[in-house]
Order: C-alpha cells, then structure tokens, then sequence
C-alpha cells in the first residue's frame, strides 16, 4: 500500500495544510485525474517467502520473480506497448549505491515511461502535479506506478536504502534522465507516518540496525 502526499510549493515543503491519502482507491483517482500516473498494487504475498525483503539476487532468483508476476507484466505491456522487463535491485551493500541514487534523486524527465513494481523495499517518487505542487507517492512491496514519458520526477529510497523492482519497459536507453525543474530530496513525511504505514525499517538508518 503506497501512502501519497500533495505539498504546495515549488520545493514541495509540507505545510500541514494539503493532504495525504491512503486509501488505494482515493490514490488511483487522484492520481489518474490530476496527473496522468497510473497506481495499482500486485499481490506481495504470491512472492516466494525466501525472497522477500531479499535484496541481493542471482539472476536465477530475479527470473523466478518475473515468472511469478508474469501475468501482471504481460498486462502492463499490453495497456502500455511495452516490450521487454527486468528486475532491478538496490541494497546498501552497493558501492555505487550513492552515485545511482544522485542520478535519479533532481527532477528530470525521461523519453519514456517509467514503470516500477515494487517487490521488496521502499522508495518515493514525487511527481511535479498540474499546479505545480510537488506528490509524493511512497510505495512498499505490492505497489505498481506508470510515470508517464516527460513528467517531471524524482525518486528517493528510504531509510532501509532498499529496494528491488520489476521494470517494464520499451528502452533502457529511454531512463536517461532529463533535468528539469527544481525539486529534490526525500519526502517530509513524519517517521511516525511513514513507520505506520511500512514498518519500522523505513524510519531507522540502515547502519543503526542490530547485526548489520
Ligand atoms: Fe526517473
């Protein structure tokens, strides 16, 4: 279930005063009339429990997630003239992990869309809206979003600096990221919120965990 937030303001600063929504239904409206991303969530549970929350993969065990979601693929690649998936995985034991997260983490565009599942992890992308405010749409496993090709974007992992994803797509070469605009940076929901929405390891710093 992906928690989204609208914040007012170029930078997107929370003010209190806009609005945050739960509910599947209210996110997949609002985000269909006002912006054009599309929002829908996979069953989380049809992944092998060895597998979940399991962000180191051989490619055995990343052909064995797209085989359990192939159903769902086939669809999205049909609604969107797709051709082609993978799995794409982030963990903190990535040495680059920094250097992929700053690419990704300013307001860009890209030439297609961006069509993320999320199967492990968590991660935001805030979407530049119609009036310019600044939608956060954080997601844990089982959520699935369509950016479509020139919104603006960014995306920020969380605290658990995690995340594996099933990526549909039609070029790799279309994720070559267009700066644009000024937004950047995590979003401002409350550890409070985000905790109760996914758990404790969004909110505690991956390097403050007992045993690793
Ligand atoms: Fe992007």
């Amino acid at each position: 279930m992906a928690l989204v937030r609208i914040r007012g303001g170029n930078q997107g600063t929370w003010t209190g005063r806009d609005i945050a929504l739960w509910d599947t239904h209210d996110i997949i409206d609002l985000l269909q009339e006002q912006n054009g991303v599309r929002y829908g969530t996979w069953d989380s549970k049809r992944l092998p429990q060895e597998l979940r929350g399991k962000a180191t993969l051989t490619d055995e065990q990343k052909s064995v997630i797209l085989d359990v979601y192939s159903r769902e693929i086939d669809e999205a690649k049909k609604e969107g003239g797709y051709v082609a998936a993978d799995v794409v995985a982030l963990a903190p034991d990535n040495p680059k992990l920094d250097e992929i997260c700053a690419k990704f983490d300013k307001e860009h565009t890209h030439d297609e869309d961006e069509v993320r599942f999320v199967v492990s992890g968590h991660g935001t992308f805030t979407v530049r809206g119609l009036k310019d405010e600044a939608i956060d749409i954080t997601m844990g496993p089982g959520d699935y979003i369509s950016v479509p090709r020139d919104r603006r974007h960014w995306f920020t992992l969380l605290a658990d600096k995690t995340i594996v994803a099933v990526r549909v797509f039609q070029d790799t070469k279309g994720w070559t990221p267009h700066y644009a605009g000024t937004g950047t940076g995590p979003t401002e929901i409350s550890p409070a919120e985000l905790e109760s929405a996914f758990g404790k390891e969004v909110v505690q710093p991956v390097s403050q965990k007992k045993g690793g």
